[in-house]
């Protein structure tokens, strides 16, 4: 048997369509237009197509998409200066800092930088202690979209094995943050755990965020799991792959995402959905259920 496909294009496009709609109700009943504001340093070619796409899709929901492109020169001060004067601008609901930055940038001084109202990226240390405790704040786009894909095949994951093998910022922590939410038992599993494929195989939910291409083999799925692959690896001939050996594990798997078309477009839906909730609460008005 061959598990059941999670359409991340299918729930990305319906996703927007419901951000489209709500921004018009915003427009018409509050004179609420939601902005979104990229700031690029640099010229990294893959950088610069995510920004692109995320100018695009902002517009495309109805909302003011700006963009700010800095050379790769530029410094740690400047994109200072330009965060804080995005913090005060009262048009800008969301601002995105692309990453990674070039070197002499750190990152982390630039994040804390951000209001933490406007993180639309919700990497910020208060968005972090929220998304941990008490909820609230803005949740992280690609672990926000992975659990949306997550309830589509298991509604209820109350109490099930999540297994994270990964633990960045950006994806393994915070999505271990929403399972343990969602009453999972979760498992933070990474590069130096011991005997990764058998903390694999004990997963009723297993999500791959490590970046390393086809990693995962069909024989550390459980049968039925429910697997949600974060990873996008471009293979040297030209193969876009996933964390998973997408079909050794689809053969065992009960539920499971391609790469492409799984996670990576719910990435930009749910910036969208940040951005009209940034908006809405920094406008102080109710925020549209999507
Ligand atoms: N680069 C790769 N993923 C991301 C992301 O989610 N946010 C930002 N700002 N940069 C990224």
């Amino acid at each position: 048997m061959s598990a059941q496909l999670i359409d991340g294009k299918a729930a990305a496009k319906a996703s927007n369509a419901s951000v489209a709609a709500a921004v018009a109700g915003l427009k018409a009943k509050h004179g609420l237009v939601p902005g979104l504001t990229v700031v690029l340093v640099g010229d990294d070619p893959a950088s610069k197509v995510y920004v692109g796409s995320k100018e695009r899709e902002t517009k495309a929901a109805g909302m003011n998409s700006t963009a700010h492109r800095l050379p790769a020169t530029a410094s740690q001060a400047e994109v200072l200066a330009l965060v804080e004067k995005l913090n005060r601008d009262p048009d800008v609901h969301g601002i995105l800092v692309q990453l990674p930055l070039p070197r002499q940038i750190n990152p982390d001084a630039i994040i804390a930088a951000m209001n933490p109202a406007k993180d639309v990226d919700g990497f910020h240390a208060v968005n972090t202690g929220l998304l941990w405790g008490q909820g609230g704040g803005l949740v992280p786009c690609t672990p926000q979209g992975s659990m949306l894909l997550l309830r589509q095949a298991m509604p209820k994951p109350a109490g099930a094995h999540a297994v994270v093998v990964g633990r960045s910022m950006i994806v393994g922590k915070p999505v271990a943050a929403l399972l343990l939410g969602q009453d999972c038992t979760v498992t933070v599993a990474h590069s130096k755990s011991r005997d990764l494929p058998a903390i694999c195989r004990g997963a009723d939910i297993l999500v791959a965020a490590v970046g390393r291409p086809e990693m995962v083999r069909g024989d550390w799925v459980k049968p039925g799991a429910v697997v949600i692959d974060v990873g996008i690896n471009r293979l040297p001939d030209g193969r876009l792959v996933g964390d998973v050996a997408f079909e050794e594990a689809r053969a065992v798997a009960g539920a499971i995402t391609p790469v492409p078309g799984g996670v990576g477009p719910m990435t930009i839906a749910c910036l969208l959905r940040n951005t009209l909730v940034a908006a809405c609460r920094q406008r102080g008005v109710p925020v549209p259920s999507l």
